[in-house]
């Protein structure tokens, strides 16, 4: 039976283009997941959007003067090209700006609010006098009451790291004018999360298949106790309360970008599928919803919105896993959007290989702890792993077939060695299955590279180049069984490299695309012709690549200093 998996992403801030840390945290895993279980004859429903609000979006507005809006329909168009260019496979990538989303995130509120589960408070909002406006605490800087650092912020302390009310900042300032605000009292929406910690800790009680670092997170988490939070913010961008009179408050970012996992497969299903009720087969009782995000989102997907889904009441799914990774450095430091200290995916395709990325990101995934991009690694990974492994068995062999039997697939079975590898291609296959569905991907990239290493070291001991000379029969044989490891590559690494794997399956006479085909090694029948091969990777050149990449994150090619 065919399972139901919704595969749920992380919704990028539409406040800067996305780096490598976005793709290796969750794109790249998600899309990995999703092609893999399509092969496998899964029915997949990928979805993401940009996440519109919130003040990673106006703190960009405001810092260039234009509208929060203009941000966000600039970075959004930007985040459709990179998925294009990085072969991000959604079924629907939205964003939190549409009428859609806000009919569900208001009707969430509505719920909420009928159900008793949202309730009014008093609380003190920084003003602006001189804006005329209330300010996020976000906007808000000044010293740090803990350690005394002079650039705090109204949310918290970079410095060290404490949480913050901008009430408590030494010395307040507005960060867009300076000037000194006045603190106003509000009356806002609490939400009882409270009310769901029992039901949380019952429900998380059976998810020992989890991460453990997920897992441990989240339980602590909850273990210091569930308390209720501010459901709406005084801010002019974002979803209105539905309320009569609350029409100047929004609902918190959080509380509604969390709903566009539903909302987006509402929005697919009328407008995609042509069909307004598909989007229930991913929501129901056997559906199976997976959430690919960042180590640092990891409390609003294994709490806040599992806990909102109980409170919404109609039986949606929760998740079955949160595969959250860690981060991911680029030569020794974090990524930083503000500090400019990232690779970035526009210009990344701009000058290089989308599967070059794919397969240096997977294989270096931070699944368990961080890890670390860096240059040097990146072109040796390209050099000797894909043009050097995974290419050049692909090439030396389907250059020889060109070259000795006319490109012309030939009439034979593999031998008793050839068979142990054929065998070997089957085993393959299916532990890596096992370790792509258990979202273990750097471990289902091994599997592959190592089925290629065999076959490499097959084609060595074979020598079909010297056999050739006396027994066809044999070198017949040997190639057969090779075209055969090389088929179950192009499986193996379809979801890791769907560009390179579609080029291979038109180089081995095979019609249709790669996934179609299924999570099998198909081989060109005998008799086929094939085409005339190309290299499927380009080698790099080091010195070229490094020369340009230290001068565009501003250090030099020795990689000490960094600007
Ligand atoms: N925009 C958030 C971030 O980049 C992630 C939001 S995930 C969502 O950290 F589910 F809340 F949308
Ligand atoms: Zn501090």
């Amino acid at each position: 039976m065919p399972e139901n998996i919704l595969i749920a992403v992380a919704w990028p801030y539409a406040n800067g283009p996305l780096h490598l840390g976005h793709i290796a945290g969750a794109y790249l895993p998600a899309d990995i997941f999703a092609r893999f279980h399509r092969m496998a004859g899964n029915n997949v429903l990928m979805v993401s959007g940009s996440d519109a609000h919130g003040t990673p979006i106006t703190l960009r507005a405001d810092r260039e003067g234009v509208t929060p809006r203009e941000i966000h329909d600039r970075f959004h168009q930007g985040f459709l090209e990179s998925w294009q260019g990085l072969g991000i496979s959604w079924d629907l990538f939205t964003t939190t700006e549409t009428e859609n989303h806000y009919r569900i995130a208001q009707d969430f509120f509505t719920r909420f609010h009928e159900n008793g589960l949202l309730y009014e408070t008093e609380s003190s909002v920084p003003y602006s006098p001189s804006q005329n406006r209330y300010l996020p605490d976000r906007y808000i800087v000044g010293t740090c009451p803990h350690c005394d650092s002079d650039s705090a912020r109204g949310d918290q302390c970079d410095s060290c790291g404490r949480t913050l009310d901008p009430r408590e900042l030494v010395n307040p300032r507005s960060s867009i004018d300076g000037s000194a605000p006045e603190f106003r009292s509000r009356t806002h929406f609490m939400m009882r999360f409270s009310r769901f910690e029992d039901h949380l800790k019952e429900w998380l009680r059976d998810k020992t298949h989890w991460r453990p670092q997920v897992l441990n997170f989240t339980n602590g988490f909850l273990a210091q106790g569930l308390k209720d939070r501010a459901y709406t913010r005084d801010l002019e961008w974002g979803i209105p309360v539905p309320l009569d009179g609350w029409e100047d408050r929004r609902i918190y970012v959080w509380f509604e970008a969390v709903i566009g996992y539903l909302s987006a497969s509402v929005q697919w299903a009328r407008e995609v599928k042509g069909d307004p009720e598909a989007w229930r087969a991913w929501w129901g009782a056997d559906a199976r919803p997976y959430y690919f995000i960042g180590k640092d989102n990891i409390t609003f997907h294994t709490i806040i919105w599992p806990a909102m889904l109980m409170a919404y009441g109609e039986g949606l799914a929760l998740p079955e896993d949160v595969p959250a990774n860690e981060f991911l450095n680029l030569e020794g430091y974090q990524l930083s959007t503000s500090r400019n200290w990232a690779v970035w995916a526009p210009e990344y395709l701009a000058n290089y290989d989308a599967d070059a990325l794919r397969y240096v990101l997977s294989a270096t995934m931070p699944e368990t702890s961080d890890s670390e991009f860096t240059w040097p690694d990146y072109v040796r990974r390209v050099n000797t792993e894909l043009v050097g492994t995974y290419g050049n068995l692909v090439h030396r062999t389907l250059t020889f077939l060109q070259r000795f039997f006319d490109g012309v697939v030939p009439d034979a079975e593999p031998d008793a060695a050839g068979a142990r590898l054929t065998a070997r291609v089957a085993e393959a296959l299916e532990e890596a299955a096992a370790h792509i569905a258990a979202c273990r991907f750097r471990a289902g990239l091994g599997v592959a590279m190592i089925l290629a290493q065999d076959g490499n070291r097959y084609l060595d001991d074979r020598a079909p180049w010297r056999t050739i000379r006396e027994d066809r029969d044999e070198t017949a044989r040997t190639l057969v069984t090779i075209l055969g490891v090389i088929a179950g590559l192009k499986t193996l690494l379809a979801p890791y490299l769907p560009f390179s794997s579609q080029r291979l399956q038109t180089m081995l006479g095979l019609s249709g695309s790669a996934q179609d085909g299924g999570w099998t090694a198909t081989t060109p029948a005998a008799g086929t012709r094939l085409p005339q091969p190309e290299a499927l990777f380009a080698k790099l050149d080091e010195e070229q690549v490094l020369a340009r990449e230290m001068a565009n994150l501003g250090v030099g090619a020795d990689n000490e200093t960094r600007a």
